[in-house]
């Protein structure tokens, strides 16, 4: 080989293997990171999956989901509204299927205990152990029930946006939370 066709292939080598973290970079420097630099946060999405028994198509909705605002531009914001949705009308479906006559004011106790920053929601989190996983600012403390919480429906919101179908989110929620309300409701 001439050291001419030598250097070119170097430098297309060197090209070919740049690419991706040029990509990376340019779309999100802290996702391009981590990505490289600390698979821990992928293992982690990884583990996650199995735990609420759901595997992404798009690993990077659930990667959104799993990041705080105060780590990234890119966050879990508008996700975890459309989770917050998703579980109230999953909870008020299976409680209004299980009794039509309910009352406005007991459907909507029972829909808030669920959804309630500081009970159900944070400890459903904890328990997924969302506080390990969630990429927040240094300065954030990740296990406080508003983190919590907000990346917990921002999963349920991720499943909706990775099937289309917020039905198909709540089925998740219903499996994942399930266990307690399940009980609690004698479903
Ligand atoms: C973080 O928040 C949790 C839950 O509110 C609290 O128990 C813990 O002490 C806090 N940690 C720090 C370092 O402030
Ligand atoms: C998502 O669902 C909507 C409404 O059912 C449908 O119009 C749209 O084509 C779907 N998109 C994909 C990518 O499946």
């Amino acid at each position: 080989m001439s050291r001419r066709r030598f250097t070119l292939f170097t430098a297309i080598f060197l090209f070919a293997f740049s690419v991706p973290f040029l990509a990376g970079a340019a779309k999100d420097p802290h996702d391009q990171r981590l990505k490289y630099l600390s698979s821990p946060f992928e293992a982690a999405l990884e583990m996650l999956q199995k735990q609420i028994g759901y595997n992404f198509k798009r690993i990077e909705v659930l990667r959104r989901a799993m990041t705080h605002p105060s780590f990234s531009e890119e966050n879990n914001r508008a996700l975890s509204i459309l989770g917050a949705n998703v579980i109230e009308t999953s909870v008020s479906l299976h409680i209004l299927r299980k009794d039509i006559e309910i009352s406005p004011k007991d459907l909507n106790r029972r829909i808030s205990e669920i959804s309630n920053v500081e009970s159900s929601c944070a400890i459903d989190g904890l328990r997924l152990g969302i506080h390990k996983v969630i990429r927040v600012s240094p300065r954030t403390n990740s296990s406080i029930p508003a983190v919590v919480c907000g990346a917990y429906r921002a999963i349920f919101g991720a499943i909706a946006i990775d099937t289309n179908k917020s039905d198909d989110a709540g089925n998740v929620f219903w499996i994942v939370h399930g266990g307690d309300i399940g009980r609690a409701l004698a479903f």
